[in-house]
């Protein structure tokens, strides 16, 4: 963890939630790669169970979520821009979020409000502001990562020249809802019988079906057996996707906190760009990349987005990357989604009138 700083924001005055619940004060962790750079800065968000590790720092370092994407000659080259990854609000690693102390000394836990999309851009924003850093030349992520990228360009207009959301939507379908309602459930059960691991791993399960495509999975476990397991024993994991799924769910457990996987999940469920901005265009430039198979956020509706985007006047590009694994490819080093990254970190975003000038339009003292 030597690599990751510590804000903490929101001292003298609380941070007011879309729910109008405040939290004071709120620690935010980032990780930076690359020097202040006069091309810019470069904002990377993480996925729902992600951090601010987005990479490793130097030889030897545990690799990060998008090891692939950044670093010196990588797609977001850190010669060129300086880059930036912070822990959401809500989250496990060194942010505020339910396992952490609240002011009086206990874990918030279940007392942690209801944050939203907007919430955790409003703190990066603040955090931002604390260090100095203004205008953003492109703000990126996947998934939860993509949807706190359109946020910010909506929200901050002044801030964002470039965004670039990959495998990630203006809000989730019925069926991306109904799943984190399943987990969300799974969760629920295990706190209520004070197996809080148990329901997180279950959740993860469902989890990691969502995450891949049918596929991928076939391709990769068809009806293999797991060796040596008694037939007679229903509830023994027999087939190698029950193995591999039970692995992938304990893993997430031992890492991950419960309440906090319920307040991001939720935050997910009620992201919706469009949300008090109806038809609402913003100057950024939006870059959408969608995974071919993925089916949380497909790439029809990803589509549907970009034409939205369009119609509204705005700056918009639009792209299918191949890949059978489905949503979790963007974790991967996919060799087109890094070009295509690489290609939009690159790309020429229109002079602004609206030059903002720092430090004028700080979101606000901490
Ligand atoms: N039984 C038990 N374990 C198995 C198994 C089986 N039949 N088959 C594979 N495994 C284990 C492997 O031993 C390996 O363990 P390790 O992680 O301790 O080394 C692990 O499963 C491999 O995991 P997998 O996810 O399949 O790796 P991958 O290379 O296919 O995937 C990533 C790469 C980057 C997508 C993946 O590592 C990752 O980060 N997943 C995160 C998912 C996520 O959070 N997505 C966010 C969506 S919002």
């Amino acid at each position: 963890m030597g690599d990751r700083q510590i804000l903490t924001l929101y001292r003298d005055r609380p941070l007011v939630l879309e729910s109008g619940d405040s939290l004071s004060p709120v620690d935010v962790a980032w990780e930076s790669w690359g020097p202040a750079h006069p091309e810019g800065t470069i904002l990377v968000l993480h996925a729902l169970t992600g951090d601010a590790h987005a990479a490793s720092h130097h030889p030897g370092d545990r690799p990060g979520w998008w090891e692939p994407m950044v670093g010196p000659g990588k797609p977001f080259d850190t010669r060129r821009w300086q880059v930036i990854c912070m822990n959401v609000l809500g989250g496990v690693a060194g942010s505020t979020g339910p396992a952490s102390l609240a002011p009086d000394g206990r874990p918030y836990g279940e007392r942690f409000p209801v944050v939203t999309v907007g919430d955790m851009v409003t703190v990066q924003a603040q955090a931002l502001d604390a260090l100095g850093i203004g205008r953003l030349h492109l703000v990126t992520g996947g998934s939860l990562g993509g949807m706190q990228a359109l946020e910010w360009a909506w929200r901050f207009p002044e801030r964002v020249d470039r965004v670039a959301a990959v495998a990630a939507q203006d809000r989730l379908s019925a069926m991306g809802i109904g799943l984190n309602a399943a987990q969300r459930e799974a969760v629920r059960l295990g706190l209520a019988s004070d197996r809080p691991h148990d329901g997180l791993k279950v959740a993860r399960m469902v989890a990691m079906l969502s995450y891949r495509s049918a596929a991928h999975y076939d391709a990769r476990f068809a009806r293999e057996l797991q060796p040596g397991v008694s037939f007679e024993a229903p509830l023994d994991p027999r087939f190698q996707i029950e193995s591999y799924l039970l692995y992938q769910g304990t893993k997430l457990a031992g890492r991950f906190d419960a309440w906090s996987y319920v307040v991001l999940s939720r935050a997910m469920d009620l992201f919706d760009l469009w949300r008090g901005r109806e038809e609402q265009a913003t100057p950024a430039a939006i870059h959408l990349a969608s995974i071919s198979d993925d089916w949380l956020f497909p790439p029809a509706e990803v589509s549907r987005l970009a034409a939205r985007l369009r119609r509204l006047g705005m700056t918009v590009t639009c792209r299918t990357i191949q890949s059978d694994l489905g949503h979790d490819a963007f974790l991967t080093d996919l060799p087109p989604l890094k070009r295509w990254l690489g290609r939009v970190a690159e790309s020429y975003a229109a002079p602004r009138s609206d030059s903002w000038s720092w430090p004028a339009q700080r979101t606000g003292d901490s």
